[in-house]
């Protein structure tokens, strides 16, 4: 299926820059100060960070650094808080490989929000995308439909407030509300909205009303209107778009989001982490695997040589070791920034920061993996009774 490409950025100097954003397809550098401006996303600027604080008492590094960058209606949401009216947070996975360790970014932060707002939290598996969008077969994604789960669960969520919803087995529920959107959705809407052409398959072109029921189900299912705050990446937003644009006509609130940047591969800052490229690094990786990896992939921003890097230093802002530990794997700030002055200054090497993130990633994967290990018994406790 050929899509429209969604970006196009003309440099001064005539170079043509590229970047493309779809829900299923993330290439180029991406600019960030444009992506806000065409999507119609607001920043969040520091005045939003201290309101969100005065609820937390302290704000995630994923909001101080800026990974969280961009929202829709965060205020409308706080304000509907501070009156009593709670909300509750969707995300989800759709299930076509193995969990690596770009995808856990959003859901740690939604951990973080559900601990500290004390909410409920929405889980969509929905176990058709990947099927209708990529060349895998339905049966395959059932599989990694079930490693995946046992990835969540093993992210530490409360069992007591989180709802795994999984679209053919909660079809039930969803299909009817699904048809409520649908109807309301043209395919010349999704066209626009997905760059999707008349080689598109029906499945394709149906498949965002799926990704809007859970921002109301739980809505549908108290008989109130709730508050939803979905956390996600950017690349989500056209769904959303078009969800906010719906709702309201079907009597529900607009969901709010709070959006990250991507998590970039290993091979280098651009882009986005994923299973295909080279070095992604998986939940189950072994602690040799993972040092391998970054050893042989992980972009440096050092300098070809030692004497030269003693001389001129690395530049941590195209590195992507620093950048992982500034995104979550060193989540002290005083660390941190001894860190990017000790590697700017040439007085720490490629290999020597390399080798902080080796033992972060490791530790948080062994941690990771025992968890891992007892979460097949607590599935069902996760996915939603119907
Ligand atoms: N489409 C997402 C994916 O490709 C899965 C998803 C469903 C999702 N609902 C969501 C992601 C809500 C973020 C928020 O994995």
């Amino acid at each position: 299926m050929v899509k429209k490409e969604s970006k196009e950025v003309k440099e001064k100097d005539g170079k043509s820059q590229e970047f493309k954003i779809t829900p299923w397809e993330v290439k180029g550098e991406i600019d960030y100060e444009k992506l806000v401006k065409e999507f119609g996303v607001s920043k969040i600027d520091n005045k939003l960070l201290e309101r969100i604080k005065k609820h937390t008492g302290e704000l995630h590094p994923m909001l101080r650094r800026g990974l969280f960058f961009a929202h829709r209606d965060l205020n409308w949401l706080l304000d509907e808080y501070e009156k009593g009216n709670k909300f509750f947070l969707y995300t989800g996975r759709a299930p076509s490989g193995l969990i690596h360790i770009g995808h856990i970014f959003v859901w740690e932060f939604t951990k973080w929000l559900q601990d500290k707002f004390d909410v409920e939290l929405w889980f969509q598996f929905p176990n058709e995308e990947k099927f209708l969008f990529k060349d895998i077969s339905y049966e395959k994604v059932q599989e990694y439909l079930k490693d995946n789960m046992l990835d969540v669960i093993a992210l530490g969520f409360d069992e007591k407030k989180t709802h795994f919803l999984i679209d053919t087995k909660h079809a039930n529920l969803m299909y009817p509300e699904a048809c409520k959107v649908a109807k309301k959705i043209t395919f010349s809407m999704v066209k626009s909205s997905f760059g999707f052409d008349n080689e598109a398959n029906i499945g394709e072109i149906f498949y965002t009303a799926m990704q809007a029921v859970p921002a109301f189900l739980p809505s549908v299912l108290k008989g109130k209107k709730i508050p939803c705050l979905i956390p996600h990446a950017v690349d989500q937003d056209p769904h959303f778009r078009l969800t906010r644009d719906i709702l309201p006509k079907l009597g529900h609130y607009k969901p709010a989001s709070i959006q990250c940047s991507f998590i970039p591969p290993l091979t280098g800052i651009a882009g986005k982490m994923d299973s295909s490229k080279e070095g992604a690094i998986f939940m189950t990786d072994s602690p040799e695997e993972v040092e391998t990896k970054i050893k042989k992939y992980a972009f440096s921003g050092g300098q070809p040589t030692i004497a030269e890097h003693r001389q001129k230093g690395g530049n941590p802002d195209i590195d992507v070791s620093f950048q992982y530990l500034k995104m979550f794997f060193e989540p002290d700030d005083k660390k941190l920034q001894k860190i990017h002055d000790d590697y700017k200054s040439g007085k720490l090497l490629t290999s020597e920061l390399k080798e902080i993130l080796i033992e972060k990633i490791n530790a948080f994967l062994k941690e990771h993996q025992k968890r891992r290990g007892q979460a097949e018994k607590q599935i069902e406790k996760f996915v939603l009774k119907d």
